[in-house]
């Protein structure tokens, strides 16, 4: 059995840089300056374009949600906003989830806190949410992202060939996902 409670109500997290909290409208600012950034872009692989009016509506509904969790990642010695770091299609027979994380920028990308945000997530997926296995993908021109997600213990697992095409060239997509009884350094 997972713990949806755990879902629902999403209790605060805090490591030693960075706390994530519940994300919702409050923090629409970063959350949009994020979706226009060109890096931020790229490396999701973003092709949709939102209005100002979808990103109020999606952030305002995320609180209270049963079957995944969205958190603010916060800077936590003055509680900026970070970014956001995602645990969703939660399968509860499975005990499986999917993870994704996108900082705001350049000027917050290096600095130890996208670690820092994945560890405590997934620390909570394991230990409070009881999952045994969350998954994630990443693109073959993304190495940051993948230095962060080994070092947050997750194991490549396989390689979907050309499932991403953008800005004329096909590019390659990295599985990988860590399980409950996998190492976390
Ligand atoms: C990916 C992301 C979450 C990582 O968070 P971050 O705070 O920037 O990363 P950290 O500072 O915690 O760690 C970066 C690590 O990658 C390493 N790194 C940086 N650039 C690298 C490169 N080109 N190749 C290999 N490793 C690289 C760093 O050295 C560091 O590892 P170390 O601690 O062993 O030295 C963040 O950069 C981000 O949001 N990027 C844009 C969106 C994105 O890529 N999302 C992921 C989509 S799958």
């Amino acid at each position: 059995m997972i713990d949806t409670g755990a879902l629902r109500t999403q209790p605060e997290l805090s490591g030693e840089t960075v706390v994530l909290a519940q994300l919702d409208d409050s923090y629409f600012e970063g959350a949009w300056r994020a979706l226009r950034d060109p890096e931020v872009i790229r490396f999701t692989g973003t092709h949709a374009k939102f209005t100002e009016e979808r990103i109020h509506e999606f952030l305002a509904s995320r609180p209270g949600l049963a079957d995944r969790a969205d958190y603010a990642v916060l800077r936590k010695e003055d509680r900026v906003y970070l970014g956001d770091v995602v645990l969703s299609d939660i399968d509860e027979d499975n005990r499986s989830g999917a993870f994704r994380i996108a900082l705001t920028g350049p000027d917050v990308f290096g600095k130890g806190y996208g670690t820092e945000a994945t560890k405590l997530l997934l620390d909570y997926a394991f230990d409070v949410v009881g999952l045994n296995r969350v998954s994630l993908e990443v693109f073959d021109f993304n190495p940051r992202a993948r230095r962060v997600y080994e070092k947050a213990g997750f194991v490549r697992e396989g390689l979907q060939r050309e499932a991403l095409w953008w800005e004329g060239e096909w590019h390659d997509v990295v599985t990988m996902a860590v399980l409950k009884s996998d190492p976390r350094p």
